[in-house]
């Protein structure tokens, strides 16, 4: 098995957001899936306008990782603020972000490259900053956390989100039943670095945890072709030659090995809010 986690392996990062629309075709597999589970973008702008003691009064608005930029257009539609911004640390997923904005000629919008392990953003001027789905990619998210502390206004809020460590187990047990992958259900979680169990305390190393929400989302695959659309760029599994990124030759193996069903499986999604630490006078 291989030594790293792929999701902290800059190589398997690059491969998996180095192309927009395999991304896509993974996420709108994901999507078509679910069965039940908040809205999470419009989850986060609704924590925001109810946290945040000034949220009709919002300048400047940070979507950490923001990929295609979903969570970064709907956080500009649902906030009043004077600017939404999405940083990325890959240019192929912010050139798909800027082609989805819908009317070009509004400003409110934009997409800027960046590594969050280094902000390129001045200090204490950010009244919100989100991270959804992004700290565990990385080896030290509690670095990830600081840069954030430091560019909130002293009012500001944060707000992360991640998923749970045995997201998507059933999956796990249909690659080793279809030999895709025998080792598949032994694999360490994707979210190891970030996850549902100790998002919060990751927080807290640079800022006050105000609020935690949870909820279970859970998914149905119609069946093998559909669920072949996830599979083909999860980077968890070892796959024989010539699967990875291929759904129709993974489908071919799951109908070859087993008789067509759905998948029901389940994610445990956490929402943690969080301010400036509060400073106390000596
Ligand atoms: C699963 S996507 C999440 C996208 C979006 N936040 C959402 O909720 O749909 C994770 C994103 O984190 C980005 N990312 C990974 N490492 C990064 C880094 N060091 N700096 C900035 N972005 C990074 C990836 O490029 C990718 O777009």
């Amino acid at each position: 098995m291989s030594e790293i986690n792929p999701f902290l392996d800059p190589a398997r990062q690059k491969e998996l957001y180095g192309d927009a629309t395999r991304l896509a075709g993974r996420s709108n597999a994901l999507m078509r899936a679910k069965t039940s589970g908040w809205d999470v973008p419009e989850t986060v702008a609704g924590l925001l306008k109810s946290h945040h003691t000034r949220s009709d009064e919002l300048d400047l608005v940070l979507d950490i990782g923001c990929g295609r930029g979903t969570s970064t257009l709907v956080l500009g539609e649902c906030l009043r603020a004077r600017r939404v911004v999405g940083l990325d640390a890959s240019a192929s997923l912010l050139a798909q972000a800027r082609e989805r904005i819908q009317d070009p000629a509004d400003s409110r919008v934009e997409f800027m490259k960046g590594d969050f392990h280094a902000l390129p953003l001045d200090v204490g001027c950010w009244d919100a900053a989100v991270a959804a789905f992004c700290l565990y990619h990385s080896p030290r998210p509690q670095d990830v956390v600081a840069q954030i502390a430091r560019v909130l206004t002293p009012d500001g809020l944060a707000v992360f989100v991640t998923k749970g460590l045995d997201s998507y187990r059933e999956m796990d047990q249909l690659v080793v039943e279809a030999g895709l992958d025998i080792h598949a259900t032994q694999r360490e979680s994707l979210y190891i670095a970030a996850h549902s169990g100790n998002l919060a305390e990751l927080a807290a190393t640079s800022l006050d945890v105000i609020a935690i929400q949870e909820e279970e989302h859970t998914f149905t695959f119609d069946g093998h072709d559909h669920v072949a659309q996830y599979l083909a760029t999860n980077p968890k599994y070892e796959f024989g030659p010539g699967l990875y990124g291929n759904p129709e030759a993974i489908a071919a193996t799951l109908h070859e090995f087993l008789p067509d069903r759905p998948l029901s499986t389940r994610s445990l999604i956490t929402f943690v809010v969080t301010r400036q630490k509060t400073r106390r006078s000596t």
